[in-house]
């Protein structure tokens, strides 16, 4: 079966076709991150107006050729005005083709990134860590569409930790791999300058937004140079992966997983992936990890039919609706 998704719910316009879940078939994204990088963020009527721009170009460039049995669209969480481009593109292709819509949810999709293109595939139960610009949360799934909320971030998430604190070190948007591409530079030892917050707890909570508040504290009289970025980078990038780690191997301690999935755009980040390698190594953690290709760990179409095909819960093109506030656990 062969799924086409589409993905519009911030500033990547993203279709894809991918068969049986796992097998991509093509896929094309156009992003707008260069005008959200002038703005030092995304300001949500400049996203929706790109996607407006893109989605026709991207929708020919995958259909040419192909074929698709049903459409998977992303309906939330995300931002209004780029979530209702890619909606109702999703109601008129199905009413001119007459294929299902199977409506998506965004932070479950990106847990499929782990499904594309492997040499095998995850094992159930799992642990989920998704980590991304607007969430963080930690869940126990038991098998497709059956999930178990552990715990999530407080305040801000730890892909937003990455953005304001490059911010505040004057970096590029996003920050994640601006902070990510810097800390590769350091050669200097990690003095462990900025808080864990919650490290020690032993639940599932996550909060980042003392970290931001403590990096401004430390940068707030010095002169931003070259080499003060680099290093604070390091330190940041290790603040944030040290907790991230901490949490999630806490849980398959608790749990005892078979598979352990990492997803979403803080996913890609390098650090994280080797720390938890070496973790997972020193812990004597049986379960298996699974890792994104980093491509389909930011936000991405291919992952949205993935999910589509997991999740085959079709809906009329008159009955599906946009809602920006989906959490994980609601059901689309
Ligand atoms: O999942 P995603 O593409 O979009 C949302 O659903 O939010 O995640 C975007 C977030 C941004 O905060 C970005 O800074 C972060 O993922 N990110 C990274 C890396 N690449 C993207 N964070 C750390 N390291 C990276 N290499
Ligand atoms: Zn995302």
């Amino acid at each position: 079966m062969k799924i086409l998704g589409i993905e519009t719910s911030c500033d990547e316009t993203s279709i894809a076709i991918v068969e049986n879940g796992t097998k991509l078939i093509t896929s094309e994204t156009s992003s707008s991150l260069a005008i959200h990088a002038k703005t030092g963020g995304i300001i949500p009527e400049n996203a929706a107006r790109q996607q407006i721009t893109s989605i026709i170009p991207v929708l020919n460039q995958v259909l040419k050729e192909n074929e698709f049995d049903a459409i998977a669209v992303t309906v939330g969480p995300g931002l209004i005005g780029s979530l209702l481009v890619g909606v109702e593109t999703a109601r008129t292709l199905s009413y001119a083709y007459k294929k299902p819509i199977i409506p998506i949810n965004h932070l479950v999709a990106h847990i499929y990134a782990n499904f594309i293109d492997q040499k095998k595939l995850p094992k159930f139960p799992a642990i989920c860590l998704v980590v991304s610009g607007g969430h963080t949360d930690l869940v126990l799934m038991k098998k497709h569409k059956s999930f178990k909320y552990l715990g999530g971030t407080r305040d801000d998430a730890a892909g937003e930790a990455f953005d304001k604190t490059a911010r505040l070190l004057n970096l590029p948007y996003p920050g994640g791999p601006s902070i990510s591409n810097l800390a590769k530079k350091y050669k200097g030892i990690n003095l462990n300058l900025f808080p864990r917050p919650m490290i020690r707890d032993k639940n599932f909570e996550f909060s980042f937004s003392g970290l931001k508040t403590a990096v401004y504290k430390y940068v707030k009289n010095l002169k931003i140079t070259k080499d003060l970025q680099i290093k604070l980078s390091a330190e940041i990038q290790e603040a944030i992966v040290d907790v991230l780690i901490s949490k999630t191997l806490l849980a398959v301690k608790k749990y005892k997983p078979k598979s352990l999935l990492l997803a979403g755009g803080v996913s890609a980040n390098r650090r994280l992936r080797e720390k938890i390698k070496e973790e997972i190594i020193k812990q004597n953690i049986k379960a298996e990890l699974f890792l994104p290709n980093a491509k389909y760990s930011t936000d991405n179409a291919v992952a949205i039919a993935s999910s589509g095909f997991f999740n085959q819960k079709i809906s009329p093109w008159q009955k599906i609706n946009v809602n920006p506030e989906l959490t994980i656990m609601d059901k689309v």
